[in-house]
């Protein structure tokens, strides 16, 4: 007790002379980082493209029909899974490494996954937990015990309700669903809209800005799904393929959802778009987006040609693995998902950058050395000089320590949080040029020919929206490439 005031008396004089140390140091203080070059990303889209790889998870009255889209006047008595079980659902997600997961509320033939006070066409006329059930609630408990994030998608087209073509009375139905999804199941990250639709189907307007401002009312920080974004756009293809140039921004004006001859656009983004809206690539694991007896999961081969197609081009990947008849993840599917996860964890949890000594055409001072692209953080980077690009262009190299191992995998991640700046850049290992590109964004994955050993790896910013921002370099082994092992 005795002890106390002398104690903090201490401790204020040393507070007092660190302070004036500090202070006195002027030199010593952090040169701000560089401004942004517009658009930028929100922080929820900052998060979901960090989370590279997310699933989905395409269940309902198609998979007990066998077909990819039913007609409407489907029997709510054949929904009827003997075993459904979300938490091993949750096993695939995490098996793949998804760290979210969207979930099929209602598909195009308008049977509701869970109890909606708006229809009768849903769980509760299905003999599934005596009509008790709600695939919704048990989707979104599972993942929050499984700490996977939820997210939803509710088919605006809908070949059950009556009102569908009634354009105020649709609207009202499908807003009221909206509300339903977003207040009833806690926090939901991402929603899902589109404008699919049969070429002779019911001719019916959808509010889709109605629809997004009472979402952002719901879930402040959802993000939200559509060709047009507001926050994520589609990626114009269901290969899970991106354009080999990737701009996260587009023009959303250029884009009305739902309408054919975009999706080149969509694929490739705007090197001079208004918009942040970057693209997701849905593919689905089978060759049917719902589950049927006679399909099986496509190779790891192909399933990895994906992952370097979509992550490694600035994407995030949205892999659908579809639950069976019976309510679980096929065991074939589930053993698929984890070699997949495990091809990508071996393939890039070394890093054969690691040990190397970076330099650069410049620095912008302390707290942006060329060092920053081999600490494995994310909000660390490099960053030149303003002048820098004038005098000599912008590069960095990585000299690697002797005897490092050979890779064929160079990984290059703009800080795409100041906006996304690389129009051109090249490879060059020991002085040869291994690789081009164009864009690089959040990730760019290029691979090699074969696998090389070089000292040196040295990247040509040749042509860019401004300095760039360098995040990481990173050089890794495939061993799942041909030609390798
Ligand atoms: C559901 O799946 C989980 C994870 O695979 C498992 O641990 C659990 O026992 C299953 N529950 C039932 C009722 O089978
Ligand atoms: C829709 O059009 C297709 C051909 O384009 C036709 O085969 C089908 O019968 C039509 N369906 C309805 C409900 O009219
Ligand atoms: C997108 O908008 C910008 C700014 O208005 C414009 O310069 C650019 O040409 C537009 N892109 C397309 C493809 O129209
Ligand atoms: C499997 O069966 C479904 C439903 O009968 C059909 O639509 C699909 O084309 C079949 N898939 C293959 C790969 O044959
Ligand atoms: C669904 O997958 C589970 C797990 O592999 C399996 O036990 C079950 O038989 C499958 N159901 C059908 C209808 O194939």
């Amino acid at each position: 007790m005795g002890g106390g005031p002398s104690m903090s008396l201490l401790c204020y004089y040393c507070l007092v002379f660190v302070a004036g140390v500090v202070a006195a140091a002027g030199a010593g203080t952090s040169v701000p980082p560089p401004l942004p070059v517009l658009p930028i990303p929100t922080a929820a889209q900052l998060a979901w493209q960090r989370r590279e790889v997310i699933m989905f998870f395409h269940f309902g009255m198609n998979t007990f029909t066998d077909v990819e889209r039913g007609t409407g006047a489907e029997n709510p008595a054949l929904f009827a899974p003997a075993a459904l079980n979300a938490t091993q659902w949750m096993d695939a997600a995490a098996a793949a490494g998804a760290s979210l997961a969207i979930l099929v509320a209602k598909h195009h033939d308008g049977f509701c996954l869970w109890p909606s006070a708006y229809t009768a066409h849903s769980v509760r006329a299905s003999p599934w937990r005596a009509g008790n059930g709600d695939v919704v609630g048990e989707f979104t408990a599972a993942a929050r015990a499984r700490g996977v994030d939820a997210g939803l998608y509710l088919s605006p087209w809908d070949l059950h309700d009556r009102h569908y073509g009634q354009e105020v009375a649709y609207n009202e139905y499908y807003m009221a669903q909206l509300h339903e999804l977003l207040t009833r199941y806690g926090r939901v990250w991402e929603i899902w809209f589109d404008g699919n639709k049969g070429t002779n189907a019911t001719k019916m307007t959808y509010h889709f800005q109605e629809w997004f401002d009472t979402v952002r009312q719901l879930q402040g920080s959802i993000n939200i799904f559509s060709d047009a974004g507001p926050d994520i756009r589609w990626v114009g293809d269901e290969k899970g393929f991106a354009g080999t140039t990737c701009w996260s921004a587009v023009n959303q004006s250029s884009i009305t959802i739902g309408s054919a001859g975009i999706e080149k656009y969509l694929n490739e983004g705007d090197p001079r778009g208004t918009e942040w809206v970057p693209p997701e690539c849905d593919v689905s694991i089978r060759p049917g987006w719902f589950w049927h007896r006679n399909e099986t999961a496509k190779p790891l081969s192909q399933l990895l040609n994906i992952y370097y197609n979509s992550v490694g081009r600035n994407c995030v990947l949205l892999l659908n693995a579809p639950p069976n008849a019976t309510g679980l993840i096929d065991g074939a599917d589930m053993a698929r998902l984890r070699e997949f996860g495990a091809a990508v964890k071996r393939i890039f949890g070394t890093d054969l950058a690691e040990g190397s000594r970076a330099r650069a055409s410049s620095e912008r001072g302390g707290g942006f050395e060329a060092g920053k692209v081999l600490d494995g953080r994310e909000e660390t980077y490099w960053a030149p000089t303003a002048e820098d690009g004038r005098r000599n262009g912008y590069w960095i190299e990585l000299r690697r320590p002797a005897g490092a191992r050979a890779f064929n995998v160079v990984r290059i991640q703009e800080h795409v949080a100041l906006g996304q700046r690389v129009e051109r850049h090249e490879v060059y290992v020991d002085g040869v040029a291994v690789a081009r590109g164009t864009t690089v964004g959040h990730k760019r994955l290029h691979r090699l020919a074969c696998p090389v050993a070089g000292r040196t790896v040295k990247i040509w910013f040749a042509a860019r929206r401004g300095p760039p921002l360098v995040s990481a370099v990173g050089l890794h082994l495939d061993p799942y490439a041909t030609d390798v092992m």
